[in-house]
């Protein structure tokens, strides 16, 4: 790829890209939400589509000029159609958080009661977190992992239904090892009349290929990002398995018409949230889904869940406690109280010596958000660049050398170099390295 006009018109900026491009090369990146998109991707991603503004939806714009636009937009639907097996795609959402607002929005009434998995039990931000417009727009009941299996409290989860009746229950979290058990939420829905929503942003790469349960037709709707095992632009998605007349009776202005759910969710997008849509990462989204249909990727999903289960046997063995005790997909969750060290402190003493990850809270945790007990390791992006089984028990080695003793620099300078012989290994970005 050819970056010869950033150099010369704005060095500062292209030698900070150059860091940035170095720093991903050259180090091992575990954190479960990243990955390393194609170049194709990338391509498309800093192509001149950055310039459109295409308020509306394929067909309906309102404004001219769209007709190429238009042509990305509708291949990243029906790609993401086929993917998923959806009727229903909307490819605007800027951002996972973008998605989730638009379907809570167009689901429930500000107000209304929602449940969502806690945010330190492996929820997200955007599930009902009082900081989050989710938890400032409704009243939120959270529901919890079972402290012995470290899995959803089924029990507690429908005794809590019961007593609050919630208008929707999202399923699914960003720090939750486990298949999300899509048709036991669908009963607990159905028992107190609940919509269900889904938020598949972790293992929608995996929900693409088979190796997780797939949300539908459990779920009215479900939303999810596009960046984390999907290995497309950052981005959002909203989909339904099929579309309906909207129950609520809401009406066409002139023909009198009852609105479809999907009607309902597209301007609930836009223009209710968003305004002009990101075309460039729109195109983009629809080259990754392309790639996500090719049977390469099914490979890629099928390596990154094999050797997320390598990392926990590996860690087990030496005594690390892992939530729910293992994994089904591509992450896992340590708990690392018995070792002796913070999460705060373990992400800082790996990233010293090279290795990426995130202090996670675990279920029950004692400890802050800022430095709670746990990490979250994932293997979306080294998976990416080609490490395999015998790369697992290479990190978890050196993960253990550093967690065993964080403090000593010397440990931390030879597992460095060694991460380093590593990541030269498995070439990141070549073509646009320096
Ligand atoms: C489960 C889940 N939902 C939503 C999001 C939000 O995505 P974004 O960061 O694109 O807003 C995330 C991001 O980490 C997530 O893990």
């Amino acid at each position: 790829m050819q970056l010869n006009t950033l150099k010369r018109d704005d060095p500062e900026l292209y030698d900070i890209l150059m860091r940035e491009v170095s720093r991903e090369h050259g180090t091992l990146e575990l954190i479960a939400s990243e990955n390393f998109v194609s170049y194709a991707v990338l391509q498309m991603a800093g192509g001149v589509m950055t310039n459109k503004y295409a308020e509306g939806y394929p067909g309906r714009r309102y404004y001219g000029g769209c007709e190429h636009v238009d042509e990305a937009e509708n291949l990243a639907r029906e790609r993401a159609k086929k993917l998923f097996g959806a009727e229903y795609v909307n490819v605007q959402p800027h951002s996972g958080s973008q998605a989730n607002m638009a379907a809570l929005m167009t689901f429930v009434e500000v107000g209304d009661t929602i449940m969502g998995l806690d945010l330190a039990h492996g929820g997200h931000l955007t599930h009902g977190s009082p900081v989050n417009f989710s938890g400032r727009l409704y009243h939120v009941v959270s529901y919890h992992v079972h402290p012995q299996t470290g899995r959803v409290d089924f029990d507690e989860l429908i005794t809590l239904a019961r007593e609050h009746k919630p208008k929707l229950i999202i399923c699914g979290g960003s720090a939750y090892p486990r298949f999300i058990e899509f048709e036991q939420f669908r009963e607990v829905a159905d028992e107190v009349n609940a919509f269900l929503m889904a938020d598949i942003a972790h293992p929608a790469g995996l929900v693409a290929t088979g190796l997780h349960p797939s949300p539908f037709p459990h779920c009215d709707v479900v939303t999810t990002t596009t960046h984390k095992t999907l290995r497309g632009p950052r981005g959002g998605m909203i989909m339904m398995g099929r579309d309906w007349e909207n129950p609520w009776g809401k009406v066409a202005p002139k023909s009198g018409r009852v609105k479809q759910v999907s009607e309902l969710l597209d301007s609930m997008v836009m223009p209710g949230i968003q305004g002009g849509p990101l075309m460039h990462i729109i195109a983009a989204k629809a080259v990754a889904f392309g790639e996500a249909l090719k049977p390469d990727f099914k490979e890629y999903t099928r390596q990154v869940v094999e050797n997320a289960r390598c990392l926990a046997e590996e860690f087990m063995s030496r005594d690390y406690q892992l939530v729910s005790g293992g994994t089904d997909t591509h992450l896992v969750l340590i708990d690392l109280t018995n070792k002796g060290i913070t999460g705060k402190a373990a992400e800082k003493a790996l990233e010293k010596a090279g290795i990426t990850v995130n202090k996670n809270m675990v279920p029950f945790d004692k400890k802050s958000p800022f430095v709670t007990s746990g990490i979250r390791i994932g293997t979306p992006a080294i998976t990416t660049r080609g490490m395999q089984v015998k790369e697992m028990k290479i990190i978890v080695d050196l993960i253990n050398q550093v967690l065993s003793d964080p403090e000593n620099q010397n440990i931390i300078d030879k597992v460095r170099n060694e991460v380093k012989d590593l990541c030269e290994e498995f070439p990141l970005y070549e073509q646009i390295r320096d």
